[in-house]
């Protein structure tokens, strides 16, 4: 059996980066978001909004769609592709982003880039192109990839099945990445068999865009420095509870999860 835990209130605690007076916004670390597009400028917005609730001293967005992102989000730097985006720590890539060849082109762009990624939503399709999970298997930096289970799936050509620590366990080993299996209970796994549990999750949080945010968040945290799996397990459970926060005000949207964040987070130690 794999080495398993459920995280804790006093692990994030304890991963969380924490803030002094020398901290300066790039040490602090620069988060790098490619995300959305034109048709779904909402994916970007929420995505960023994660990033912006995490630990991060800076966020740089580069899509295709800038103009609503700084509406919604004024202190980002945005640019209109990867190339030109400048340097980041990590780069959150994928949802709202399209599947078609200008997608493609930007994940090749991230994947390329010699820092941690998270890969979400449409980068995990674009991955069924051999040729891009060939390029995400050989890279030496750390990647995080997030599918819900039809993502899951689609990536592996078979349903995670009832033991989701093992689906996660087997799916990050062939990948070569940490897998965070989204769900009632989210698990990750990593390339060498560890895994963690999520015990904050909410059905509250079942309502679209919600895992945009968490992308966006768990890219944050990596940019910070922290662990691939430290950060996903951190971000998992955050999100959890902030789905829970949210949902004490009524229905919960995707926004609401990313702006609930922030109390959640005040309360880290
Ligand atoms: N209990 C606990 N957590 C849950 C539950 C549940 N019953 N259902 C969902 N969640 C959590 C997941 O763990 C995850 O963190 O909500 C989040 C949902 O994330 P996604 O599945 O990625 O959904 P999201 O992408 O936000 O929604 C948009 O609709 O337009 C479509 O294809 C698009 O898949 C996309 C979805
Ligand atoms: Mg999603």
């Amino acid at each position: 059996t794999p080495a398993l835990r459920v995280t804790e209130w006093s692990d994030v605690e304890r991963w969380w980066p924490s803030l002094g007076p020398a901290s300066e916004k790039y040490s602090r670390g620069v988060v790098g978001v490619a995300t959305g597009s034109a048709t779904y400028p909402g994916a970007a917005v929420l995505s960023v909004g994660g990033a912006l609730a995490g630990p991060t001293g800076m966020v740089r967005y580069a899509g295709g769609a800038r103009e609503e992102v700084l509406r919604q989000h004024p202190s980002v730097i945005a640019t209109g592709r990867v190339a030109d985006a400048g340097r980041v720590q990590a780069w959150v890539c994928g949802s709202g982003l399209g599947t078609g060849a200008d997608a493609a082109a930007e994940l090749r762009a991230v994947l390329a880039a010699p820092v941690p990624v998270v890969l979400d939503a449409d980068a995990l399709t674009l991955l069924v192109d051999g040729s891009l999970a060939d390029q995400l298997r050989g890279r030496d930096a750390p990647t995080v990839v997030t599918p819900h289970d039809r993502e899951f799936t689609r990536l592996c050509g078979e349903a995670p099945g009832a033991d989701r620590v093992a689906a996660a366990l087997r799916l990050a080993a062939w990948m070569n990445a940490v897998v965070l299996l989204k769900g009632d209970r989210t698990v990750i796994g990593t390339p060498d068999g560890r895994a963690y549990v999520n015990p904050t999750g909410t059905p509250a949080l079942a309502t679209g865009g919600t895992g945009d945010v968490l992308a966006g968040l768990l890219g944050s945290l990596l940019a910070g420095g922290v662990s691939p799996e430290k950060a996903a397990a951190a971000a998992a459970y955050l999100h959890g509870l902030a789905g829970r926060e949210a949902a004490r005000g009524g229905p919960v949207t995707a926004p609401d999860v990313a702006t609930a964040l922030r109390p959640v987070i005040a309360r880290l130690g």
